[in-house]
């Protein structure tokens, strides 16, 4: 059932959009009404996402997502539409009418209120005489009181019921505990339950917004496996957080480091290094990136020191920096990781890496000349093929003028040499971009398709005038309102034809054509076409004259299509007679 037509009215008004998009996305040029903003929803330099305060929707050109509020939560947030609808109702303190009614919503409300039970009782059992070993393995790694108060460490008994027992005495059940990824079902079909962590000290994962969303679970000592963390659930999406942030994005410093482990994040915090974050357990992703550039525009990589610390730190670069990032990473030696550095040399010794951490540039060129033997020609010219490949991608004029020099340096020739092969490499790396541009981009009749291929138009000259009315009916509903002239099943394309029955009954029963009534019953897919189709620009004053054409060119192109489907059976009518009569005569 939907939600009521004056709850969403009253929803979409007190969540003004370009408010809710500042909450994601710096949003800074400004054009007439429109305002303009890096694209949160695919990697960009130059900003193509834009927000109309005037018609309340945001459409992004270069990715072609688009929507109002609703849809935009939906897309950011990864919601459901009555969970992006929830989702805006309490950031306005508006009261869903029939709450209960959702069962995802319930379920995912339930699940974030077991893993804060779950997050208090470990945290009590740290406490308690029981959580003597680990008590002892907090000290032993030097964690202070205050962090382990600050973020919220637990100890997860050494039993195989603890929590389980604790969880059901609260009222909460065992599909619950299971579907939370906090209990495991029993092997012998006995039905049974048991707890998945055991013994082992625990770190809760709090999203931004201050939810329990699950656990990692780091053994007291050593042994494998050395962490436990919680299955993916409907609230646990590990590519989408990160451990940590709930802290580090409240950090004045400025800049956000990213480690590896969570032991590393706890003692970069207690050093005074309160804006460390870690993945949890994977590798960076593109989402974690985005998220880290809603809080900061410089990261500072700090993996350890290892083949595979550096490994990851290089794939990490790659994804940071695509968002335009200020990537820097740190060079460890001494220690195998943060943790162990700070230990061993001090806060101070830490902050003095961070001020001397290279650039990615710097970085990525000192790894290259460790890769190579310089003393030997032959690796000399494969270090400088590669070098020149990393300062040919760099945008600025002036770093590949200053890195060239720094590479002529290390292997021992002249900066115009390396400038005239950075030159040629540039050349080439323009000129594959610029190809990729023009298959993507100038192709006439793909960029008159939408980007879902499920949606393209068989016909386009039809589907430019169904897009036509559709804006028309959008701007000028008052043109709609007496004879209808023209049926949804004369559209060429399906969708558009769905937008305009969806859109023309609204009108008619004397409602608006918002965007947001319309969500619920297309796919975000479908309502990023309809943005698209009433962001473009219309000229309003001969709509009526436009809407006769517009109609006009459906109908003749259908009759044509149907002329041709004709003739297509009366030439397959008469080829079949003609073999016929062969035959007979034959
Ligand atoms: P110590 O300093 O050895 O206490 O560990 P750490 O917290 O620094 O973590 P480490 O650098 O060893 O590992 C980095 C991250 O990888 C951890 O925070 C975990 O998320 C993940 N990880 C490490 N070991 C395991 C494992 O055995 N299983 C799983 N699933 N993840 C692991
Ligand atoms: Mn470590």
């Amino acid at each position: 059932m939907p939600f009521p037509e004056s709850f969403l009215q009253e929803l979409t008004d007190r969540n003004e959009i370009s408010e809710v998009v500042s909450g994601y996305v710096r949003l800074t040029k400004k054009s007439g009404s429109n305002l303009f903003g890096l694209c949160p929803f695919h990697s960009e330099k130059t900003p193509s996402f834009s927000v109309s305060t005037d018609r309340q929707i945001y459409h992004c050109f270069g990715c072609g997502k688009g929507g109002g509020v609703i849809n935009f939560i939906m897309e950011i947030e990864n919601l459901s539409y009555p969970d992006a609808v929830r989702f805006l109702a309490r950031r306005v303190g508006l009261s869903v009418p029939e709450d209960e009614r959702d069962e995802n919503y319930s379920k995912r409300e339930r699940m974030l209120s077991l893993n804060r039970d779950a997050a208090r009782f470990f945290h009590e059992q740290l406490k308690a005489p029981a959580g003597q070993a680990a008590r002892d393995y907090v000290k032993k790694r030097e964690i202070s009181g205050a962090m382990v108060t600050s973020f919220g460490l637990g100890f997860a008994p050494d039993s195989w019921s603890s929590l389980v027992d604790a969880m059901l005495a609260r009222g909460y059940t065992k599909p619950e505990l299971l579907s939370a990824g906090l209990a495991r079902a029993s092997k012998n079909g006995s039905g049974g339950i048991y707890d998945t962590f055991r013994n082992r000290l625990m770190f809760p994962v709090i999203d931004v917004r201050g939810s329990v969303i699950g656990f990692s679970g780091r053994i007291l000592g050593e042994g494998e496996p050395k962490y436990m963390n919680s299955p993916e659930t409907l609230v646990f999406d590990k590519s989408r957080n990160l451990f940590a942030l709930n802290l580090a994005k409240k950090s004045k410093k400025g800049y956000i480091i990213l480690s590896e482990g969570n032991v590393d994040v706890v003692s970069l915090h207690q050093a005074g290094f309160d804006c460390a974050v870690a993945s949890l357990g994977t590798s960076l992703t593109p989402e974690q990136a985005r998220l880290i550039s809603r809080y900061t525009s410089e990261v500072v990589i700090a993996y350890d020191g290892d083949a595979a610390g550096q490994k990851a730190a290089q794939r990490a670069i790659g994804i940071l920096e695509k968002l335009d990032l200020k990537v820097r990473v740190l060079r460890m030696t001494g220690a195998k990781d943060p943790d162990e550095f700070i230990k061993k040399f001090g806060a101070p010794a830490f902050e003095n890496l961070l001020s001397r951490s290279e650039n990615h540039v710097e970085y990525r060129l000192s790894e290259l000349a460790e890769k190579y033997d310089l003393s030997v020609d032959e690796s000399r010219i494969a270090f400088l093929k590669d070098a020149t490949g990393v300062i040919a991608a760099l945008p600025s004029s002036v770093s590949r003028e200053v890195y060239a020099h720094k590479v002529g340096e290390m292997a021992k020739v002249s900066a115009e040499a390396v400038l005239s092969e950075v030159a040629r490499a540039r050349k080439s790396l323009i000129s594959k971009a610029k190809k990729q541009q023009e298959r993507e981009q100038l192709s006439p009749i793909k960029a008159q398709q939408p980007r879902e291929r499920s949606l393209h138009f068989e016909n386009i000259r039809s589907a430019a005038a169904e897009k036509g009315i559709i804006s028309l009916l959008y701007y000028e509903p008052s043109l709609f309102l007496g004879e209808q002239r023209i049926l949804a099943e004369e559209f060429s394309s399906p969708v558009l034809g769905r937008f305009y029955s969806e859109l023309l009954s609204r009108i008619r029963s004397g409602a608006q054509p918002s965007l947001s009534a319309l969500s619920e019953s297309f796919t975000n897919d479908e309502i990023s076409l309809l943005t698209e189709i009433v962001s473009q620009p219309q000229m309003l004053a001969n709509a009526d004259k436009a809407l006769d054409d517009y109609i006009n060119i459906i109908k003749t192109e259908r009759l044509a299509a149907e002329q041709n489907t004709n003739s297509d059976s009366i030439l397959r009518d008469f080829a079949e007679r003609k073999r016929r009569s062969k035959g007979y005569g034959g």
